[in-house]
Formats: C-alpha cells, sequence, structure tokens
C-alpha cells in the first residue's frame, strides 16, 4: 500500500517534454523523448538529463558527451509519442522528423521543435536505473514563441 501512495505522489511531479538528441562517436543521430530535465546552475548555465542506462541512446551519449534539448510545443503530442520508439536514422532524419546538426556540439536538433539547447557533457552520476548527465549549455536557438508540451496536456507519463 505505502509503495502505490509513494508511486502515486512521485506520478504528480509536473514535467515539460523534450526531445533529447544525441550523437555517437561513429556519427550515429538519434533522439528519444524525456521529461526528467532540470536546470540546476546559471553560471555556468547547466542542465541534467536522466537517461535509461538500457536504452540505445544511453551508449550514444556515452561515445558522443553531447546532447540537445529539442523543446516540444502543446500541439506536438503525436511527435512525443513517436520518439518513445526506437527509431532508425537516414538521411538527416531520425524516424522521418528531419534535423539539422547544432554548430556547438554536433548534436541533432529536430527541426519540429520550437527551441533548442546543445550541451556538452560535463559529468555524469549514477542514478539506479537511469544515469544524470550534467550539460554545460553551449548554444540555445529560438525558432517560434510556443508554449511547452507537459504531461498535464496528455495521458503520457513517465515517473512513479
Ligand atoms: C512521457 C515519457 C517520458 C520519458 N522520459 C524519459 C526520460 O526522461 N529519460 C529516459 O531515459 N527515457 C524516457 N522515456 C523513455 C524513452 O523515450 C524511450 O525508452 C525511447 O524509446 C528510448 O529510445 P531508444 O530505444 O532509441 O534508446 C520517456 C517515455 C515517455 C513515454
Amino acid at each position: 500500500m505505502e509503495d502505490q501512495i509513494r508511486t502515486e505522489v512521485l506520478k504528480t511531479i509536473p514535467y515539460g517534454f523534450y526531445i533529447t538528441g544525441v550523437v555517437g562517436a561513429d556519427g550515429e543521430a538519434n533522439g528519444f523523448t524525456t521529461c526528467w530535465v532540470s536546470q540546476v546552475s546559471f553560471e555556468p548555465q547547466q542542465v541534467i538529463v536522466a537517461v535509461r542506462k538500457d536504452q540505445h541512446t544511453h551508449d550514444l551519449v556515452e561515445s558522443g558527451g553531447v546532447f540537445s534539448l529539442n523543446f516540444l510545443d502543446n500541439t506536438q503530442e503525436d511527435l512525443a509519442r513517436k520518439f518513445t520508439q526506437t527509431l532508425e536514422h537516414e538521411d538527416n532524419t531520425v524516424g522521418g522528423s528531419p534535423y539539422t546538426t547544432g554548430e556547438a556540439t554536433g548534436a541533432p536538433l529536430f527541426e519540429e521543435a520550437f527551441a533548442h539547447l546543445e550541451c556538452r557533457v560535463a559529468g555524469k552520476m549514477e542514478g539506479g536505473d537511469h544515469t544524470i548527465y550534467l550539460g554545460e549549455v553551449v548554444a540555445a536557438s529560438l525558432r517560434r514563441p510556443a508554449d511547452i508540451l507537459t504531461d498535464l496536456d496528455t495521458l503520457m507519463d513517465y515517473g512513479g
């Protein structure tokens, strides 16, 4: 019973939705829907992202040492759903979603996102079944004004 309450309480933590863009040392680009993200420092500007260890994309962050955060707006639930699946990389697209290569890091910047941050991995910490990557923000772009998609807008969830 206490376990169930713990899960329920954890599920009330609100999150924004992003596609984390990754590129391995061999140049393979990919991306996955992510919500365990937070800013953790003003100076330098740094964020953390928790990445599940058994995911293919975890290997790409490990080998590439960079990631991007691609901000999804509140009409992009379908895109968020697509990026919860393992997707193929082909000709500057991932699962058919086009991207450009970030100039600062080489990480993919998905064109459908309304804003991007490029980050260099500055540290990491073991977090049970996830690795928590500390990323230093080295570049940003804002393509259009929008409100971020959150778990309050959809039935999709991660947590508990
Ligand atoms: C709402 C939602 C949020 C998610 N957030 C995260 C997250 O913060 N970290 C993570 O590692 N996986 C997260 N996932 C799971 C990944 O999106 C999913 O495992 C993806 O398929 C991994 O890509 P890969 O198989 O190509 O490695 C989330 C899934 C959902 C449904």
